[in-house]
């Protein structure tokens, strides 16, 4: 039977894509590429296009995943997704599907991975992985993650800010993901968890694209204007 690769192509910058993903891409099919909204061009699709085999031209196929938290729409989106992608594999194409980062971190493809393996166990599955954007940002900005016995938590959004907190009082490094536009509701809260005004406060978006914004200062130095307005942004504040 034809086979199933998930890429992880990286936070943008098609250069820090994996000689391995490349060799994926370009034998590929069918490619199949995650995105929030019906029409909408997938990001994932955009940092690989340049690599693509002319000559070979896969079918590039777009899977929706819309961002909502309803369990039942959600189960649902799994459950379409995975049997579009095992109907490719069973007409003997092969199928490369693609994720931002690392598929491991906060990716469609692990819901899907989980599908697949219950319902289509006789796919054969490779995962190739990604930088993570964290990794990324940090080679950006010029600062370490984390050293020596320093802890560090990975916040996806603020869904608990009492849990954050509790996390921020017991780590040295708080790196925040996802949507930037709620960045600011956690300085506060930072702050009390005993982050200094000392501590370094770097964030981003877009980081490895044509629209990249990087900032590095401090936490005290933090005001309204540092925050960024996208989905794709990266917070990172470091007990001083
Ligand atoms: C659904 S998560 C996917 C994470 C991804 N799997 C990884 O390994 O980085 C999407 C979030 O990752 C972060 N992200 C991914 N790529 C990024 C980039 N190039 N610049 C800034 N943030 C990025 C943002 O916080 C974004 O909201």
């Amino acid at each position: 039977m034809a086979e199933l690769t998930c890429v992880g192509c990286g936070p943008g910058d098609p250069e820090l894509l994996t000689v391995k993903a490349v060799k994926a891409i370009r034998n590929a099919d069918v490619i199949m590429c995650p995105t929030s909204k019906e029409g909408k061009t997938s990001i994932a699709y955009s940092i690989i296009s340049s690599v693509i085999d002319d000559s070979k031209k896969p079918d590039v196929v777009n899977l929706v995943f819309p961002m909502v938290k309803d369990e039942k729409t959600l189960e649902n989106t799994w459950e379409k997704n995975a049997k579009a992608i095992a109907d490719v594999i069973k007409s003997g194409k092969s199928v490369v599907y693609l994720t931002v980062g690392d598929p491991s971190l906060y990716s469609t493809w692990i819901y899907l991975q989980r599908e697949l393996k219950s319902k289509y166990p006789e796919i054969k599955i490779t995962v190739i992985p990604g930088i993570v954007s964290i990794f990324a940002f940090a080679s950006k900005v010029g600062i370490s993650i984390a050293e020596g016995d320093e802890t560090m938590a990975v916040i996806p959004a603020f869904y608990d800010l009492s849990r954050v907190k509790e996390t921020a009082k017991n780590c040295d490094t708080m790196v925040f993901l996802k949507d930037g536009r709620y960045f600011d509701q956690v300085i506060k809260l930072l702050k009390e968890a005993g982050f200094s005004d000392n501590s370094l406060f770097a964030i981003a978006q877009d980081v490895g694209t044509s629209e990249e914004i990087v900032k590095k200062l401090t936490l005290g130095e933090v005001t309204k204007e540092t925050f960024t307005n996208k989905y794709f942004s990266i917070m990172v504040v470091k007990r001083a």
